[in-house]
């Protein structure tokens, strides 16, 4: 798994049987939670399920989700790093380029995947993460959920099922901030895990955007997760037409293709398109 993965499962950490299942799912990249969806009497047996973990065989990407900085359970989790084969850490409540830089100090080269929209102060620090030095991050996703708690929401959605303006700013936000810093955009979680509808819709809607893939919180979501992310045949050729037509005209710097206009966007769409397909 070379290309930014599409699906990111979390996994609770504390469960063997839900672990078991997720090593069987069809995601890109494992998320093992120690955070929010682990009790924290069950954090220090979760970490050692992790340790317990037979050494990865191909397959998945597997990534742990510690806790917070500046926690105590934080600085547990970082314990560990070598004895898991784990290859990154999904870093929550981020909250600038600097929340990189102090984990980076402590972990060195290994990948980071920054939850950067779960608190009020997270919102002004979303330009930061372009800036950080030799920086091992890998992604940025957003997180309505921790954000609402955090803003005081009664709900972030309004009664068409739509996220309400703070979301949408925290969403935009992540995918700007992350095209800043030259990381993967991930969409955030989408909890109603029952209405498969509802999750394509907004996979889809995030595909169109800019985002290369997107949370899952049960393996149902995987499949229609993998889908939505995967350039459909039809864009495959487009972006193929594309590349092929400035190849062919090496002074060009606009031209038609199917009969519309293409000009130095496109190409680098079409180019993205195509790497994304695996081509
Ligand atoms: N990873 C692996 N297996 C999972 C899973 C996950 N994220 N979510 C559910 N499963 C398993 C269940 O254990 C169940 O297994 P079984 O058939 O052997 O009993 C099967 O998939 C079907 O699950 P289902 O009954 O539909 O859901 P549930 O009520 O058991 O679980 C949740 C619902 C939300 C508790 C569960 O999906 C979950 O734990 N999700 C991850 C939560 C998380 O990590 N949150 C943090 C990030 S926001
Ligand atoms: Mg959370």
């Amino acid at each position: 798994m070379s290309r930014q993965p599409r699906s990111w499962l979390f996994v609770p950490a504390d469960s063997e049987k839900k672990i078991a299942k997720a090593l069987d799912s069809d995601a890109d990249a494992l998320v093992f939670d120690l955070e929010d969806s682990v009790a924290l009497d069950r954090k220090a047996a979760a970490r050692d399920i992790l340790k317990a973990l037979p050494a990865r065989s191909g397959g998945a990407q597997w990534w742990v989700r510690i806790n917070p900085l500046r926690t105590d359970e934080h600085r547990l989790d970082l314990e560990l790093l070598g004895k898991a084969d784990i290859h990154g850490i999904m870093l929550p409540k981020a909250e600038s380029g600097a929340d990189i830089t102090e984990l980076a100090h402590r972990t060195g080269s290994i990948p980071i995947h920054a939850i950067v929209t779960e608190t009020a102060a997270s919102l002004f620090g979303l330009l930061s993460y372009r800036d950080v030095k030799a920086s091992p991050l890998a992604a940025m996703s957003w997180g309505a959920e921790d954000l609402s708690a955090a803003l005081g929401a009664a709900s972030n959605k309004d009664s068409a099922g739509r996220y309400t303006p703070p979301y949408v700013l925290a969403r935009t936000l992540t995918l700007a901030g992350a095209a800043a810093a030259g990381v993967q955009p991930v969409d955030g979680v989408f909890a109603d895990f029952r209405d498969d509808q509802g999750l394509i819709d907004e996979a889809l809607d995030a595909a169109r955007d800019g985002f290369t893939g997107k949370l899952a919180i049960h393996p149902a979501q995987v499949g229609p997760i993998n889908a939505a992310f995967s350039p459909t045949p039809e864009q495959v050729a487009h972006a193929r037409a594309i590349v092929e037509a400035f190849a062919a005209d090496s002074s060009a710097g606009v031209l038609s293709v199917h009969g519309r206009m293409v000009d130095k966007p496109h190409l680098i769409q079409a180019q993205r398109t195509l790497a994304r397909a695996g081509e």
